[in-house]
């Protein structure tokens, strides 16, 4: 049973959050011209065009049951209902002809806006809001839709980051290097608590309950993420190349797919690029670097240090000196601008040495936004966990000990995802996301 939620939270805010959430992957599917849309930047995900008509169906397949519509049901409905994330193979190979034409998909995207905005206040209405009626209420599913469209707007960011979008060259001087340390932050033996009460009054996923209580060892973290620089060093040290910094796995990934520097990397001339959203830049040392799993366990490796587990990045960074934890790494407040680089304030990120206001406790920096990080825990159920009835397969789907959790969230990651108990996860050998890592020693 899901709690009902929206206790102080008008209707008609929910409904603005969810226009405010479209305006976000409307503004992102802005920069892919049509011509584009046909494109796979990455292979393991549909090409742009699915995902144009994706949120909108699903939006539509998630609240129909909660609303008295009249629309006839499309066969969009049901060919843009699911997403994919295969694993060992089995990559999406239709041909660009097998997906509607755009002028069809946007007036399938109008009718279900349109439909659903007439129709929505109705049904809150009707279940006296924040009530619940079966096991989750409709105000509940609504902010199902509005953090499924977030996430796709991370997705088909980094997306772009990968697509022939951006292959101008920003011509920039570049700053000249800073010697930079980056120090590790002892973390006293303490507790930590993971994920969040189910009576508590916030929205969150089936894979965020329960709450408990988990005895961290001592250890110390980096204070600052890994960023290019320091990452540089691995690439010219011949880690790609150095077998003993790998797993077997992780390995085999890098040989069969002739992995050689992050992703997000392009080499022109004897100089290292960055592929932003709008263009090429010259590669900024000091922003996070973004790697796969498979990479920032062999640069851990290397140096000698490994990745932290999701306990103790979370004592990091919201764990006290005085063993009461915080909401926040810097403490109650809601996240603003001052405390770090998330929330689509920027699409590029920033230094992993800024936002000093957003320090946890312990002094540790940028511990939220700014670019997810990489834990060595593998995506497990919570004690007590339950599928929810509606999207079983949502987290259920990914509990096959291939997937990690990453932890903070990027600059295109939206408030309500920087709570504590938000876990993100992928597979190790998909290096595409704006997922970086800190290291640890024990
Ligand atoms: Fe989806």
């Amino acid at each position: 049973m899901i709690s009902a939620v929206h206790a102080g939270t008008s209707r008609s805010l929910l409904l603005a959050r969810l226009t405010d959430a479209r305006s976000r992957t409307d503004a992102l599917f802005d920069l892919v011209s049509p011509a584009r849309l046909s494109e796979r930047p990455i292979p393991e995900r549909h090409r742009f065009v699915f995902y144009l008509g994706h949120l909108e169906a699903f939006d539509w397949n998630l609240l129909r049951p909660r609303i008295d519509s009249r629309r006839a049901a499309s066969e969009l409905d049901a060919l843009f209902a699911f997403g994919i994330d295969p694993v060992g193979g089995g990559l999406p190979d239709e041909a660009a002809s097998a997906w509607p034409d755009l002028a069809r998909i946007r007036a399938y995207n109008d009718d279900v806006r349109h439909t659903l905005d007439a129709l929505l206040p109705n049904a809150l209405d009707a279940e006296r809001f924040g009530e619940h009626r079966d096991d989750a209420s409709t105000a509940f599913l609504v902010d199902v839709a509005i953090e499924h469209r977030l996430m796709h707007a991370e997705t088909l960011a980094y997306m772009i980051n990968q697509s022939s979008v951006a292959r101008r060259i920003r011509h920039t001087v570049p700053a000249p290097p800073v010697e930079r340390r980056n120090e590790l932050v002892r973390i006293p033996a303490g507790e930590a608590t993971l994920g969040v009460d189910r009576d508590a009054r916030v929205f969150a996923w089936d894979n965020e309950h329960d709450a408990h209580r988990v005895a961290v060892p001592e250890f110390a973290i980096s204070r600052c993420m890994i960023d290019n620089g320091a990452f540089l060093e691995f690439v010219e040290d011949a880690g790609y190349a150095t077998r003993e910094w790998w797993s077997d796995a992780d390995w085999a990934w890098r040989e069969r797919n002739r992995v050689s520097h992050p992703a997000f990397w392009v080499e022109l001339d004897r100089r290292w690029y960055w592929k932003s959203l709008t263009e090429l830049i010259p590669l900024p040392h000091d922003w996070p670097v973004y790697v796969s799993h498979a990479e920032a366990s062999a640069y851990a490796r290397w140096a000698g240090l490994a990745l932290p587990t999701e306990a103790e990045w979370h004592r990091a960074a919201y764990g006290t000196p005085d063993g009461v934890e915080r909401a926040y790494p810097w403490g109650p407040a809601a996240p603003d601008a001052r405390r770090g680089n998330f929330d689509f304030r920027s699409w590029e990120p920033r230094s992993v040495d800024a936002h000093r206001d957003g320090d946890s406790a312990f002094g540790v920096r940028g511990l939220v936004g700014n670019g997810w990080e990489w834990t060595s825990t593998t995506f497990a159920p919570f004690p007590g966990f339950e599928p929810f009835s509606f999207y079983p397969g949502y987290s259920a789907d990914f509990f096959d000990g291939q997937h990690y959790v990453a932890k903070g969230g990027s600059a295109l990651t939206a408030a309500p995802m920087l709570r504590r108990s938000f876990r993100n996860w992928f597979q190790p050998h998909y290096p595409y996301v704006y997922a970086g890592f800190r290291c640890v020693a024990r």
